[in-house]
Parts: structure tokens; sequence; C-alpha cells
């Protein structure tokens, strides 16, 4: 794809990005959050910070499937929209559901186990925006940054986990969630396992007539 094409393309994602929170603040606004606003408030960006976790997983496996390297493009974008509507979500926490007190949150995140992987899995997502620029991949090296950068599936699982654990009755919707990521990580999986496979088959080719000539 030609850059300018790129361009354009990352502009149209980066404003679609922003309608959870634009049609969040209408119905803000229009007082249509129903009858709990702040767990209205925090049930969207939350899910929507899941969203964009699973969104960023997913640019790899399509890459592979369907060739399209200008996805790659995108990646950055979704991760940094993940914590982007995180913050959201925890700010909502901290000032609208707490009020900030801070004995109440620590309570709350050391004594229920949802809280205490969401707060972790958000703890783990800070480095990661904190080096999504193309200097800090300079910085750490792309070994140190690609190892640091495979914390998105902590992250992503700590998520899941984060919302299974904190739905009492019907859980088909963080099962939804869970399904999608299996398929994400089960497809890396796979690639990784292939992977380990070739480099085994190539290792006995190569080993094959060196051994035939002792
Ligand atoms: C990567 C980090 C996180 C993600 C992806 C995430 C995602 C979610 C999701 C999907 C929900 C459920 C939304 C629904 O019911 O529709 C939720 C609920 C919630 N999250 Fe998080 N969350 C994260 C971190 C945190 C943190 C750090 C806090 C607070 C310190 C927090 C506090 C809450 C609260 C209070 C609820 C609502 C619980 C309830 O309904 O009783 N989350 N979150």
């Amino acid at each position: 794809m030609v850059a300018a094409r790129i361009l354009l393309l990352k502009r149209a994602v980066f404003a679609t990005c922003l309608l959870p929170l634009v049609v969040l603040a209408l119905d803000a606004f229009r007082r249509g959050l129903g009858a709990n606003p702040i767990a209205a408030i925090e049930h969207s960006t939350g899910r929507w910070a899941l969203v964009f976790l699973l969104v960023t997983l997913s640019v790899t496996p399509l890459r592979k499937l369907t060739g399209y390297y200008w996805l790659l493009r995108l990646r950055r974008m979704f991760g940094l929209y993940a914590f982007f509507y995180v913050c959201l979500h925890v700010l909502a926490y901290v000032i609208l559901d707490q009020f900030f007190d801070w004995t109440a949150m620590f309570n709350d995140i050391a004594m229920r186990p949802f809280m205490t992987v969401g707060f972790a899995s958000f703890v783990m997502l800070i480095p990661l925006a904190l080096t999504a620029t193309n200097a800090m991949v300079q910085r750490l090296g792309s070994k140190r940054w690609q190892a640091l950068h495979r914390l998105i599936y902590v992250i992503a699982i700590g998520s899941v986990l984060h919302y299974l654990w904190l739905v009492k009755l019907n859980k088909t919707q963080p099962d939804i969630y869970g399904g999608i990521l299996a398929i994400l990580l089960g497809f890396r999986i796979i690639v990784a396992m292939g992977r380990l496979v070739r480099r085994a088959m190539v290792g006995r080719a190569l080993k094959l007539p060196a051994s035939g000539a002792n």
C-alpha cells in the first residue's frame, strides 16, 4: 500500500477507535446511561479496553493469513487505544466509583481476586504503552523490546479473568472474549510449534550428510 493511502487509513482508524468514547459521552450528556451511570461508564470503558487488546492480538494472525503487511502499521494504534480505554476505566473507578478513597481501593484490590488481576494487568500495560515508540525499540534493542511486549499475552489473559471472575451469573460474554483469546493464542502456539518442527527437520537434514561421511 502506498504511504498516502496508509496515512489515510490510519486517520480513519484513529477516528473510528474514538467512536465508543463519543457514544459514551453523548449518552452521558443525554442522561442515557441508565439507573447506574457510573457502572455503565466502568463497563463500557472496560469492555472497549478488552476489545482493543484482542484487536491488537489479532493483527499478527490476520497478517499471516492474508499476507496484508499494512495491517502491522495499525497494531501500535490499537494497543495504545487499549491503554487509553483502560486509563478511562481506571479513572472512572478512582474518581467516580471510589471518589479517591485510597484505603477502600487498596482493600478492594487486595481482597477481591478480579480486582487484583485487573490491577496487575493495568500495571503491566504501562511499560508497554511507554515503550510503544520507534525510539524505544531502538533504545531497548529489538530482542529486549519484543520480550517485554510479550507481556501482552499475560495482560490479555489477566483481563479475561478479571471479567470472568467479576460476573456472577451469566458468563456468556466473558466466555466469548475468552474463546476469542484462546483462538488468538492457539494460533501463535501452532505457528511456534510449526517453526520448531521445521528447525528440527532442517537441523537433521544438515546433520545427515555429515554423519553419513563418518
Ligand atoms: C487491562 C486492564 C483491565 C481491563 C481490560 C478491564 C476490563 C474490564 C471489563 C471487560 C469489565 C466488565 C465490563 C462489563 O461488565 O461489561 C470490567 C469491570 C470492572 N473493572 Fe476492569 N479492567 C481492567 C483493569 C481494571 C482496573 C485496574 C480496575 C480498578 C483498579 C478495574 C475495575 C473494574 C470495576 C470496578 C469493574 C466493574 C465491576 C462490577 O461490575 O462490579 N478494572 N473491567
